[in-house]
């Protein structure tokens, strides 16, 4: 097969990163995506960096020889954390390997009426300090507070949003002296679109939220065409793999990429 024909990979802890999946196949249809999610791990957002490093590096192997990908997506603010560097450094000239905190730092620094960014995630990406380093190194000016929300996803993947218990939760986290002050927020973590509009509601419309999804779409098209690699028809359906597999997973991807996919199990850990 031509090296454009070739499909996308894309990977998270679990189906967070279906957020970046479903964004990118809306802007790309003729891309053929194999999404990789990492459900027998999941969570990664309280394990080392060199933990969640490793699995990456393993499930990138894995979609670049098993899999035959043109390029990686890490959908999963907590792997781009960990494994970013070390991911890219090893596919140098290979592929292109697209993590999810770059497109957002670029989002935020040139946006000039943000002045006081707030900065939720697990705690593995609030603790790798990458997003507080990136931000301080590209515009010293900007003020920024992060707090690690390690709640979330897992509430949000056990379908609990929009309700009490995540109004309850949401407050808890918002109103935390941390983030007192803020006229932006970003949402570090694949799964927190989902709670999107909730949060615009507790914020009433006057914090500006930025979320990943769209903005790693675009950065993947404008590398695809730089590097001559974006697909002139569609090849094949798309493909859903996970490392465990339960039904509640299955059921979930309705919540996560908007319409139910079939998970195949895939274990590449053995
Ligand atoms: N979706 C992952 C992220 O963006 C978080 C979920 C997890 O803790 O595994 O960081």
């Amino acid at each position: 097969m031509q090296r454009h024909q070739q499909p996308i990979g894309i990977f998270d802890s679990g189906i967070g990163g279906l957020t970046v999946a479903n964004a990118v196949s809306k802007l790309l249809p003729s891309e053929q995506l194999i999404y990789f999610g990492d459900t027998a791990h999941m969570p990664y957002g309280d394990k080392s960096k060199e933990l969640v490093s490793s699995y990456a590096t393993r499930i990138t192997e894995f979609l670049l020889h098993e899999k035959k990908c043109k390029a990686v997506i890490i959908a999963c603010n907590t792997a781009s954390a960990a494994g970013y560097e070390t991911l890219r450094d090893k596919f140098k000239g290979i592929v292109p390997v697209i993590n999810v905190i770059d497109p957002m730092i670029e989002a935020v620094i040139t946006d000039e009426q943000v002045k006081h960014v707030g900065i939720i995630a697990t705690k593995t990406t609030i603790g790798s300090g990458v997003y507080q380093e990136k931000l301080t190194r590209r515009k010293p000016e900007l003020k920024f507070s992060a707090l690690a929300t390690p709640l979330l996803a897992g509430m949000i993947e056990e379908g609990f949003y929009n309700n009490n218990i995540s109004h309850a939760v949401l407050e808890k986290y918002f109103t935390d002296k941390t983030l007192q002050g803020i006229d932006s927020l970003v949402l570090a973590c694949t799964h927190y679109p989902l709670i999107k509009n909730e949060i615009d509601a507790y914020y009433g419309g006057k914090v500006k939220i930025f979320d990943s999804a769209e903005v790693v779409a675009l950065k993947l098209k404008s590398i695809l065409e730089k590097e001559n690699l974006l697909a002139t028809e569609r090849k094949g359906a798309d493909s859903f793999l996970v490392s465990d597999y339960t039904q509640s997973f299955e059921i979930a991807t309705q919540i996560f990429y908007g319409q139910e996919v079939h998970l195949s199990l895939t274990n590449i850990w053995q």
